[in-house]
């Protein structure tokens, strides 16, 4: 009976074991804004610097460096989350595919990550409805990151180049403060191509954290 009762003991000191296993899986940031690039005024945020070589039709060749705002709602004058800096260059020469290098950081500038950065480096097929762009590292509460962006055209004013993109960003950080805000349900990347089939043998480690706390409970017993 004793023993049974250590047993007992034993089995809900584990399974509260993988719960604080389970909990310590806080490591994806999701954040959402708008990024405002804009070509046109007194004073634009994107610069062209390389003018496409003429005639081309395309815009290939054409670069532009970037200091675009990024705010909390589609409005220019909500709330400043951070900076885009960098560069985007039209990198491709099919009509019907059109498509940037898109080099930006993501530099923020308030909340929970202020002062930390993300770097995007990525083919941007701005033709797409939604475009899934990579994040390769980070500063600050996102070092060593790695993680993806979805971007969506927000809005496009054809006469100008004057885009709004709406972007969420998905971070992947060893330690991250929530702030108030809960993190929101992931959106499901646009395609199911990346999930590879043997995720079913990834088994978690609070399995082998079990099954090693078992294995010791039966050699006490025995
Ligand atoms: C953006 O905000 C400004 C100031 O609050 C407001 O005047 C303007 O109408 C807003 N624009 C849009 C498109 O909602
Ligand atoms: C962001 O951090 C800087 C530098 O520490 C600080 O001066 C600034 O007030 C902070 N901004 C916000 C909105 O917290
Ligand atoms: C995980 O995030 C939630 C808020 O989303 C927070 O309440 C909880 O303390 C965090 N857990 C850890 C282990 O950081």
């Amino acid at each position: 009976m004793a023993s049974f009762l250590f047993f007992l003991l034993l089995l809900s000191l584990a399974s509260a074991a993988a719960v604080v296993l389970a909990a310590d899986d806080n490591t994806t940031a999701h954040i959402h804004f708008y990024m405002h690039d804009t070509l046109s005024g007194s004073k634009p945020s994107a610069v062209q610097v390389i003018q496409a070589p003429s005639a081309n039709g395309l815009n290939f060749g054409s670069v532009v460096v970037v200091d675009d705002p990024l705010t909390g709602g589609p409005n220019l004058s909500s709330a400043l989350v951070g900076r885009a800096q960098g560069f985007y260059a039209f990198a491709s020469q099919e009509a019907n595919d059109p498509a940037l290098l898109m080099t930006v950081n993501l530099v923020f500038v308030g909340g929970a990550y202020n002062g930390s950065t993300l770097a995007v480096l990525s083919r941007d097929a701005i033709s797409e409805p939604v475009r899934e762009l990579p994040v390769v590292g980070g500063t600050g509460k996102f070092r060593m990151a790695r993680g993806y962006a979805l971007l969506k055209t927000y809005s496009l004013d054809g006469s100008t180049g004057d885009a709004v993109w709406e972007c969420d960003v998905y971070a992947m950080t060893e330690t991250v403060d929530w702030g108030a805000a809960p993190p929101p349900p992931p959106l499901t990347p646009p395609s199911s191509e990346t999930k590879t089939s043997n995720e079913g043998l990834d088994l978690s480690p609070n399995f082998y954290f079990l099954f090693f706390l078992l294995f010791h409970i039966s050699i006490c017993l025995f």
